[in-house]
């Protein structure tokens, strides 16, 4: 397909320095964000968090999830086809992207998200439907977006026990030190150590191949 302007891509949505910025992008990429990013440059993050998260989190008694940075809703999709019976919110800064998740539905033809709420995960989001059973994200710990600051916003979020499944771009959690933060929240014993899982974020074939993102698996104590 050929475009009559350049197709938006990783270098813009790196270059972003403010949530201001990030409302601003994703306003105006919203509408094009998987025909022209997703589907052209082999984007698998989400689907591959999906697949870890069901993989980690256990089946019984937990049910509640809340999908953080949900885009146009592609993690908590995907999720619903491998888990059809759990509850799943999502949250995002952008009512454009949070848009495109409340038209993605379940194979039986309801609604993936059961609730979307506009927040910036830089500041404290407690939300209605917190605190949940587990909390998974991809593709938003990662250059000009959310740092290891936003961590600990997200730990309300999850009840005692409750798991977090969080993709943390590679160089991103080495530059901003991600590991510093993880060992202070497990040392004042607000969560338990995570365990960190290497994935590919774009599929054999893409120019990108070979991204990976970190994954860090931890429960609340
Ligand atoms: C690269 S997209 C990833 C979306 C989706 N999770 C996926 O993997 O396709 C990053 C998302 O983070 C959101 N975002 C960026 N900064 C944010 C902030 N401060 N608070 C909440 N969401 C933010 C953007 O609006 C965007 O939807």
């Amino acid at each position: 397909m050929e475009l009559d302007r350049p197709a938006i891509g990783l270098d813009e949505a790196y270059a972003l320095r403010t949530p201001e910025d990030n409302r601003r992008l994703y306003a105006k990429w919203a509408a094009t964000y998987e025909s022209e990013f997703v589907d052209v440059k082999k984007y698998r993050y989400p689907k591959a968090i999906a697949e870890l998260f069901s993989e980690v989190v256990p089946q019984s008694g937990f049910d509640r999830f809340v999908d953080i940075g949900t885009g146009t809703g592609l993690a908590g999709y995907f999720l619903s086809a491998l888990r059809p019976q759990i509850v799943i919110d999502g949250i995002d800064i952008s009512p454009e992207m949070l848009a495109q998740a409340r038209g993605k539905l379940r194979s039986d033809g309801q609604q993936v998200y059961a609730d979307l709420q506009e927040r910036d995960l830089t500041q404290n989001v407690i939300t209605p439907g917190a605190p949940y059973d587990a909390l998974l994200s991809s593709g938003t710990f990662t250059h000009g977006h959310l740092g290891p600051g936003a961590i600990g916003n997200l730990i309300p979020l999850v009840r005692s026990g409750g798991w977090f499944v969080i993709g943390i771009n590679n160089e991103h959690f080495a530059a901003l030190d991600f590991a510093k933060e993880f060992d202070n929240l497990s040392v004042l014993g607000v969560i338990t150590q995570p365990k960190i899982e290497l994935i590919d974020v774009y599929e054999v074939g893409s120019v990108h191949h070979g991204d990976q993102a970190r994954v860090a698996i931890f429960t609340r104590k």
